[in-house]
């Protein structure tokens, strides 16, 4: 859930993040905003992108992150491994610090702009053009969903950097396409094409370059004509299946059953 006592990040703040934030009822469009650098992405975008979650209004069931210009994103600001850093003074100088456990804090607050997009109150879609790559591409992964153009590239470069992906982008993409698929896209930091990402399961659906929008919103407008209530009952059973037992999942899902008869029919309802 959205902390309901977060304050709505004001638009200057967010834009000076390289974010721009859209809402119209139940519809948020988060857009990574810095297209002149291929939507790259800085410690404050990532901490922006937190602060949307935080602080999403009650309406807003469905969440569609896209990028401006031709790229997704580019993933990280290579400038930060600069001195003086990208603009806004992120820096990668110092990043790991004398403290593990300090350094791992900072980094669970990055990884809060990821998480949220999963929370079962909402369904966040991805909309992918041009390149996904590092930070960017768990960023499509941290999405339930993701419409892709005909040329979104996928890559996870981290390794190639000396790095490990770290924006929550391993657990979905080894749920996605599987372990080795998962060891072989890491380990060689190659680029995935949108008809593979089709065929690995990493797209749900791909469009042409310049139907991503409309196919967005049909997607958008479908899953918003379901019942508000069963959508999240249903995406909450959903993401436990995986990590259930047959008989904990069955349990489950009288759990959540119960729940929508007593909200459709009174503590009276059953099946
Ligand atoms: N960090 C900082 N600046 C970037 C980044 C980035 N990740 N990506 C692109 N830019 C800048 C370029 O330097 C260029 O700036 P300039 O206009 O001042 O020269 C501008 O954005 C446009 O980039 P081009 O390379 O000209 O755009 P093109 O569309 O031809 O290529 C591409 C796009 C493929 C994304 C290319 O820019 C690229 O390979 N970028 C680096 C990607 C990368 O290695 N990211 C790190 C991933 S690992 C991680 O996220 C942890």
């Amino acid at each position: 859930m959205a902390d309901p006592t977060a304050s709505r990040p004001e638009a200057g703040e967010l834009a000076d993040a390289g974010l721009r934030l859209d809402v119209d009822g139940p519809v948020a469009t988060v857009t990574l905003n810095r297209p002149e650098r291929r939507n790259a992405m800085t410690f404050a975008m990532w901490r922006g992108l937190a602060r949307i979650g935080e602080s999403l209004p009650e309406p807003v069931r469905v969440v569609v992150v896209r990028g401006a210009g031709p790229s997704f994103s580019a993933g990280i600001d290579l400038s930060m491994f600069e001195r003086g850093g990208a603009e806004g003074g992120d820096s990668f100088a110092g990043a790991a610090g004398d403290d593990p456990a300090d350094a791992e804090r900072r980094i669970a607050e990055l990884q809060a702009g990821y998480t949220w997009l999963r929370r079962p109150e909402i369904v966040s879609i991805a909309a992918v053009q041009g390149h996904a790559i590092g930070g960017g591409f768990q960023l499509a992964l941290a999405c339930d969903l993701r419409v892709i153009a005909d040329d979104a590239r996928f890559c996870m470069k981290e390794a190639a950097l000396g790095l490990v992906p770290d924006l929550t982008g391993t657990k979905p993409l080894v749920d996605i396409v599987g372990l080795p698929r998962a060891i072989e896209l890491c380990l060689t930091a190659r680029t995935v094409h949108a008809d593979e990402a089709a065929r690995l399961g990493l797209a749900e659906l791909v469009v042409p370059a310049a139907e991503l929008d409309g196919a967005v919103r049909d997607l958008a407008a479908a899953l918003l004509a379901v019942h508000p209530g069963a959508a999240v009952a249903t995406k909450r059973l959903l993401r436990q299946a995986p990590h259930n037992t047959l008989e904990q999942q069955a349990a489950a899902e009288r759990r959540e059953q119960v729940g929508r008869l007593k909200e459709l029919f009174g503590s009276g309802g059953a099946a």
